[in-house]
């Protein structure tokens, strides 16, 4: 169990963070809070002093009755942040590092894991600034707990509403037993989707977005991992804790893999690799012109992901994707999984709507040579914490 920092900042779901501290009490966690001034308008601070039996830290310069307490005791208290609900001004204050009050001067002097249950009218949240904040808090590896969808007290529909104590709780509790556990393993991950040159304008690809491999190494990285991101054509903001290789063909990402690939602790295939290039790349443009029919002859490119599998040494945990379609999928997906050589197989099926390619959600299924597990449709960085539990848990890693 740990000793929770409850932050609590202003709008009207501020009352709600009671019933999620009476739910963390309830599954045995200590919780101590704080609050930005203006919350205390929206709900007492003595209902919360009352049932966390201690003082709630909300002055910078106020004194607490206790001997020796400073203004930075409830950061050296706390082994988890909770922001709920998190304003957009807090969420502005902390990506930026602001000290102006309780609480933003606690998350900035701790070193804990942070959890942000925002809460806010739909345009804040979509408003590039906010977007931009929670962009740079999550590469920082704070796990974000994206709003829920509906009517707000304001009256605007759309995404804000602050979601529910069951799922605050459950990340709360994610963030409690994956802090970390990835300390010293060095991860690879390949994303996006390969593009073949047929001449120097054109290209035979696919539509990978590459979002799914960030989400593994923000994770990843969060979790105390070593990242190396192995890309081909992915246009997502960079986390500067994360190292990237851009390999933009199937050839390059090939060589890229062996030498990156090979000695690491954990390998996840998550790029989309095109099975067949043009035997021959036309320099210059093909001109349209002079046919009406134009006839390509391909060549298969490498499978790198079985190469990993059989070049794979004690210790490596390698992780592969499967994108399939329909009911034989499963299968499918198990036979590849044993003819790539790979520990687990990430099995999604494509042919449902609103998942997979593009998407920010996934619904994964994970394969290994014991288990099989289905989850829930889920945000791409939930899936992608299932996907390292998988690999936490299997591999003790090389470099320990
Ligand atoms: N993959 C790879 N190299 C390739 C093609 C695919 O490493 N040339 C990897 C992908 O990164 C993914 C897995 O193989 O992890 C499965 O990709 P998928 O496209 O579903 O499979 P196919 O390669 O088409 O499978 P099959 O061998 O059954 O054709």
């Amino acid at each position: 169990m740990a000793r929770i920092l409850l932050g609590v900042s202003s709008g009207i779901a501020a009352y709600k963070a009671v019933d999620v501290m009476r739910e963390l009490q309830r599954q045995g966690h200590e919780v101590r809070v704080v609050m930005t001034p203006n919350a205390s308008r929206f709900v007492g601070v003595e209902t919360f002093a009352a049932l966390s039996g201690h003082t709630v830290g909300i002055d910078l310069f106020g004194h607490d009755e206790t001997p020796g307490f400073d203004h930075l005791d409830f950061a050296r208290f706390a082994q988890i942040i909770l922001l709920c609900p998190a304003s957009a001004n807090t969420l502005a204050a902390i990506a930026h590092g602001d000290a102006g009050n309780m609480l933003t001067t606690s998350v900035l002097a701790s070193d804990a894991p942070v959890v942000v249950a925002p809460a806010m009218n739909p345009k804040m949240w979509h408003h590039p600034a906010t977007q931009a904040n929670l962009n740079l808090l999550t590469q920082r590896g704070v796990a974000i707990i994206t709003p829920a969808e509906g009517t707000l007290a304001d009256g605007d529909v759309g995404i804000g509403r602050l979601q529910d104590t069951a799922t605050i709780c459950a990340a709360v509790a994610n963030v409690a037993t994956t802090h970390n556990d990835l300390d010293g393993r060095n991860v690879v991950i390949t994303g996006g989707g390969t593009r073949e040159p047929i001449d120097a304008v054109r290209y035979i690809g696919n539509r990978s977005s590459g979002k799914m491999a960030w989400a593994l190494a923000d994770r990843a990285r969060a979790r105390g991992a070593s990242v190396t991101v192995i890309h081909a054509n992915v246009d997502l903001p960079q986390n500067p804790a994360i190292t990237y290789v851009s390999a933009p063909t199937a050839d390059q990402l090939y060589t890229a893999c062996l030498t990156h690939a090979v000695h690491a602790d954990i390998v996840i295939m998550a790029a989309a690799v095109a099975d067949f290039r043009p035997t021959s790349t036309t320099a210059g443009k093909i001109d349209k012109s002079t046919s009406t029919t134009l006839e390509l002859t391909l060549e298969k490119t490498t499978d790198i992901l079985s190469e990993l599998g059989q070049r794979k040494s004690v210790g490596q945990f390698l992780i592969g994707f499967a994108a399939e379609a329909g009911h034989e999928g499963l299968a499918r997906a198990r036979e590849k999984r044993v003819r790539k050589g790979c520990d687990a197989l990430v099995y999604n099926d494509i042919s449902v709507p609103e998942i997979g390619f593009g998407s920010d959600d996934n619904e994964i299924t994970i394969l290994t040579a014991t288990h099989e597990e289905r989850f829930p449709r889920a945000s791409k960085g939930t899936c992608a914490d299932r996907i390292l539990d998988c690999a936490a848990a299997s591999s003790s890693g090389r470099s320990q």
